[in-house]
């Protein structure tokens, strides 16, 4: 397994946001799935869902963590809200590194997205119930691939933070331990 830090979980959950945060604390790069699609086919998220479909997003997701398994070691790595949902990517991300997942609720995660336009599975006329939906069917998923969980709704990111950097040196201190 390699030594990443993988934050999971629902769009809105704060990956990005806690994962810059995390890579000042740590002293580590961050790198983002979507960031890595978006460049590699000179498109945003949204024009390649409307060109190409959700599916071959999908495609490009397990591409792109197989490519991060093959190149990056020592980082903080963002991923897409629905990576999870492809059951190839579970052991792929066991393979990448730790997996951290970023629980919100509902109502959390409508707050922080309302009024959003960049997420294609978000704009229709009622984001909360597709929020609800989609999360019923992910939630189990997030949980199963996580190594550990954490729960952000009404928590400051400073309290986030500690939550991770504690786990990270609970696990330093066990892998010294066994080498
Ligand atoms: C998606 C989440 C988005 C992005 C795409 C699909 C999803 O990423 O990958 O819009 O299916 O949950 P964020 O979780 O960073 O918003």
């Amino acid at each position: 397994m390699k030594d990443n830090i993988i934050l999971i979980g629902f769009m809105g959950s704060g990956k990005t946001s806690v994962g810059i945060r995390l890579s000042y604390a740590l002293k580590r790069t961050m790198i983002d799935t979507d960031k890595w699609i978006e460049k590699k086919n000179g498109m945003t998220v949204s024009e390649i869902f409307a060109k190409q479909g959700e599916k071959e997003f999908r495609r490009m997701e397990t591409d792109c963590i197989r490519g991060f398994i093959e190149n990056e070691n020592h980082q903080i790595i963002s991923t897409g809200g629905g990576l999870p949902v492809r059951e190839e990517n579970h052991a792929l991300l066991k393979e990448l590194g730790r997996v951290y997942y970023l629980k919100a609720a509902p109502e959390t995660v409508y707050e922080r997205l309302k009024g959003d336009t960049t997420r294609p599975l978000l704009q229709g006329d009622d984001p909360m119930s597709k929020i609800k939906e989609l999360l019923a069917v992910r939630a189990p998923l997030y949980e199963k691939c996580a190594d550990v969980i954490i729960d952000v709704s009404g928590k400051n990111f400073d309290t986030i933070i500690e939550e991770i950097v504690r786990k990270e040196r609970q696990n330093e201190n066990t892998h010294y331990q066994r080498t």
